[in-house]
Formats: structure tokens, C-alpha cells, sequence
């Protein structure tokens, strides 16, 4: 393919180098004439592992040019790969100033050009807002709707500064947020000979995926760190601590706890949680995220309860009390929190759950029971129907068995709030996913 890369930077150079290394003719374009004359000589714009070598190989080819001509490139060439900075704005939000006015330049150059069909990809990171701005300017730009004459991706970059050019040719996987299918067929061959798991999504998910991604390393690199600065107090070797804590594949380092949700709660996690803390505020030090996620917990129940209290104060049919299903353990379940709450503010409340009466609860999940919920007797049920019938609103935090939903009779008037995605639920009437 011929391609002209927008913007020299550090992720536009790699991209030069690396996909000339593919096969692609490629035509750097940017602002910055210095970077364009060093490009042109086959010369590197910035340090980086590997990149001089392979862009003066390329180069030596005659697979790569550079100019800060945008109207030539884009007449030269068949797909744009924009690769212009988006710095913080003052409020932290996304300046996409250069990404704005690459759009419109491109799509004006492609309104007056020879062009049957011209591709837009974006590499640089954005809120799905920008994405759903830039699909617009090119629109308006260029006279045609995406995928008529133009059409834009989403192609978030997942490289690592240093070892950019090996994670090019081994990325951790390729994203793809694509406006329509004559476009996701330009993006299937772009990357000849690459293997690395491939997703055409949604472009607004696409561009969330790079934030999770984003975000999620920085909470990785804050947990070890505040780990380490605990262990550190404590005398105790957090290299050693960390090392066995990433062996373990099957509940840490792995997609356990990370699909959107509802809050934590049990026995275990909210007062371990509570003891590091405690700790910590022993040796007057602070653990911002581990403190933040208390904070984020109590945050998910009353984001709950606000999609459920109302001045009507709807019947609420609870299925499932028990922290998670499966045991009768209720102690520190956000959903006890829930119903307390519920009730506090006049709800009429009834609750199914399979495992449990007042009558077999034994010590501290007794007593956790009774003093949250003096009455839980009186709101407890082994009626799966009969709970559902008299609720306004149903909240399901237990998943039960698909036959046990499939004979349910359901009411036109009535909410279903699912916190743990039960598909059997999806074609109730009122259907609601916490996250979904
Ligand atoms: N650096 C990384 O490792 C990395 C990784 C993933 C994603 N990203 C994202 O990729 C984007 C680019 O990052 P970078 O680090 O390469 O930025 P950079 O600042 O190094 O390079 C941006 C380049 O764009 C040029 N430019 C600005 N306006 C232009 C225009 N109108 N026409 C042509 N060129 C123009 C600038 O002169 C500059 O050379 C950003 O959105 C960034 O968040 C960067």
C-alpha cells in the first residue's frame, strides 16, 4: 500500500520505518521542517531502539519519503495513518487541535483529488468524543459520508517508547475501530505477516480500550509501588512479596475481578483492605489507591441505590444477599448495605435467597445479619415468583440457574436490574445491566 504517516513524532517514525519494513511505501509528513529534512535523508527524527538501521535500510530502498506538503502526500498515496501529538488541555481533557486540522486538511485534499475511496486511520489517542468530532470534520471536509469516497478508523497504539520497534513487529494485540466494512478490508492488509490477536470493534469502544489499557497500567505500577512502600515499613522484602503475588495466574494476574461489576464485600477483601490501611496510618503513611478503593466501593453502592430511590419508593425484590453465591456468608455484602438503605429511606424490601434463613445463621454472620437488618426475618422469602411479584424494582446479584429463570412470569411495569449479566435475563421486560 502507499501511505503517508501524519506527524514524525515518536509513534509517526516507528510507523515510518516499521511499516516500509511490511512492504508499504510510506510519506512522512509534518509540520516540523527539520524533522521532515532528516525523514527525507533517511535519517532518524528520535532516539529509539533499532529505528536508525531500519529506517536508512528502508530508506536505501526507496520505500520512504517525507514532506510537509499534505496535499501532495495525500494525492501520493491511498491511506493516512495520523500520528499527531494530543496533548493535555489545561483541564486535563484532550487538545485535538493537530488531530482536528489533519482531518480537515486530508479531507479537503481527498474532496479534490483522483481518489475513488481513501482510508483515515487514526494512531493517536483520544477521547470516543474526538473520534465521533473527527468522523464529522472528514465528513464535511471531504463531501462524502464514511465509507462512500472516505472512511476512518480508530487504530489505538499499544507501543512502548524503547522498545518500540520489536513491539511493532510483536504487539500485544491490534485494535481496530472502523466506520464501515470497505474500510476494515484496507485495515486487514496492513499489517502483512504481524501475528497478533486482531479486534474490529466499535470505534468509540476502540478508543476506550487504549484508556483502560492506559489506566490500567498506571493502577498496576501504583499497586506495586504502595506494596512496596508498606513492605518497606514493615522490614519486609516486597520484591519477594510481588514476585509470588505475579506468579499467580489464576486470580491475579489474570481477568479475574476486572469485568465491570458490582462492588466487593465478604468477609475477606473489605477487612484485610482495612488492616493494611490501618497500618499504613500507624507508621503515618499513606496509601492513596488502596484508601481510593474504599472510597470507589461506597461510590459503586450509591451510584446503585441512585438508579433505585425514588420519592415513589418502589417495591424492591432482592435476589440474592449473600456476598456471593453460593454460601450464606452475608457479612460485609454491599447488597446488606443496599437493602439497610433501602429500607432506611421507606422501600418496602423482599429478598430471595436460596441459602439463607435468620433461623440458620450462626455467629458473626448472625450477628452481622441482625444488626444491619434487625427485621431481615420479615423481608426474607424462599419464594423466587412470589419476590418478583411484589417488587417494583427486581435487583439480581445472584446469577441461580437458567431453568429457574425461564419460569418466571414477568411484569410489563417492572424494573430488572442485573449487576452480574445473566444472559437468560437480557429478553425480560424493564431489562437494565449495571454496566451493560
Ligand atoms: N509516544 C508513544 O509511545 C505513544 C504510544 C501510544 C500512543 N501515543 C499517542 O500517539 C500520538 C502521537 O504521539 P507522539 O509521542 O508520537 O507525539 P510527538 O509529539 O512525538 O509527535 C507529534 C508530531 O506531530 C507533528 N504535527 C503536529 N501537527 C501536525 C500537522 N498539522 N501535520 C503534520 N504533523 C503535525 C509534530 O510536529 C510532531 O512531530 C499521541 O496522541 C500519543 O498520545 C504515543
Amino acid at each position: 500500500m502507499k501511505i503517508s504517516i501524519f506527524g514524525l513524532g515518536y509513534v509517526g517514525a516507528v510507523s515510518c520505518a516499521c511499516l516500509a519494513k511490511l512492504g508499504h511505501t510510506v510519506i512522512g509528513v509534518d509540520v516540523a521542517q527539520a524533522k521532515v529534512d532528516l525523514l527525507a535523508a533517511g535519517k532518524c527524527p528520535i532516539i529509539e531502539d533499532e529505528l536508525p538501521e531500519l529506517l536508512a535500510e528502508m530508506h536505501a530502498l526507496g520505500r520512504i519519503s517525507a514532506t510537509t506538503d499534505a496535499v501532495k502526500a495525500i494525492n501520493e498515496t491511498d491511506v493516512a495513518l495520523v500520528c499527531v501529538g494530543t496533548p493535555s488541555t489545561k483541564s486535563g481533557g484532550v487538545n485535538a487541535t493537530y488531530l482536528e486540522g489533519v482531518c480537515k486538511q486530508i479531507g479537503e485534499a481527498v474532496r479534490n483529488s483522483d481518489h475513488e475511496f481513501f482510508t483515515v486511520l487514526s494512531r493517536s489517542t483520544s477521547m470516543p468524543v474526538v473520534h465521533d468530532r473527527l468522523v464529522d470534520i472528514l465528513a464535511e471536509s471531504s463531501g462524502s459520508a464514511m465509507g462512500d469516497r472516505i472512511g476512518y478508523v480508530c487504530h489505538p497504539e499499544f507501543l512502548r517508547e524503547g522498545a518500540a520497534v520489536a513491539d511493532f513487529f510483536g504487539p500485544p494485540k491490534i485494535v481496530f475501530g472502523v466506520t464501515d466494512e470497505k474500510t476494515r478490508k484496507v485495515c486487514s492488509q496492513l499489517y502483512p505477516g504481524i501475528e497478533a490477536e486482531t479486534f474490529y470493534l466499535d470505534m468509540r469502544v476502540a478508543a476506550m480500550v487504549k484508556y483502560a489499557d492506559n489506566c490500567f497500567h498506571a493502577v498496576k505500577v501504583t499497586f506495586g509501588n504502595e506494596i512496596g512502600m508498606i513492605c518497606r515499613e514493615m522490614d519486609i522484602d516486597a520484591t519477594a512479596v510481588m514476585e509470588v503475588f505475579c506468579q499467580d495466574r489464576k486470580l491475579n494476574i489474570s481477568p479475574r475481578y476486572l469485568r465491570p461489576g458490582q462492588a466487593f464485600g465478604g468477609s475477606c477483601l473489605p477487612k484485610d483492605l482495612r488492616a493494611m490501611l490501618d497500618m499504613a496510618r500507624q507508621t503515618a503513611m499513606t496509601l492513596p489507591m488502596l484508601e481510593g478503593s474504599v472510597r470507589s466501593n461506597k461510590a459503586q453502592i450509591d451510584a446503585l441505590l441512585a438508579r433505585v430511590v425514588s420519592p415513589e419508593r418502589p417495591r424492591v425484590g432482592i435476589i440474592g444477599l449473600a456476598f456471593k453465591e453460593g454460601t450464606d456468608d452475608i457479612r460485609e455484602s454491599p447488597i446488606v448495605n443496599v437493602v439497610e438503605q433501602l429500607c432506611g429511606k421507606g422501600h418496602p424490601v423482599k429478598i430471595y435467597d436460596a441459602h439463607l434463613s435468620v433461623q440458620s445463621l450462626v455467629g458473626a454472620n448472625r450477628s452481622f445479619a441482625l444488626q444491619s437488618i434487625p427485621h431481615l426475618a420479615e423481608l426474607l422469602s424462599q419464594d423466587l415468583q412470589g419476590v418478583i411479584a411484589e417488587s417494583d424494582v427486581v435487583l439480581v446479584s445472584h446469577r441461580l440457574s437458567p431453568e429457574q429463570w425461564s419460569n418466571i412470569k414477568w411484569r410489563d411495569d417492572q424494573r430488572v436490574l442485573d449487576l452480574v449479566k445473566i444472559d437468560t435475563l437480557q429478553g425480560a421486560p424493564g431489562y437494565e445491566g449495571l454496566y451493560w
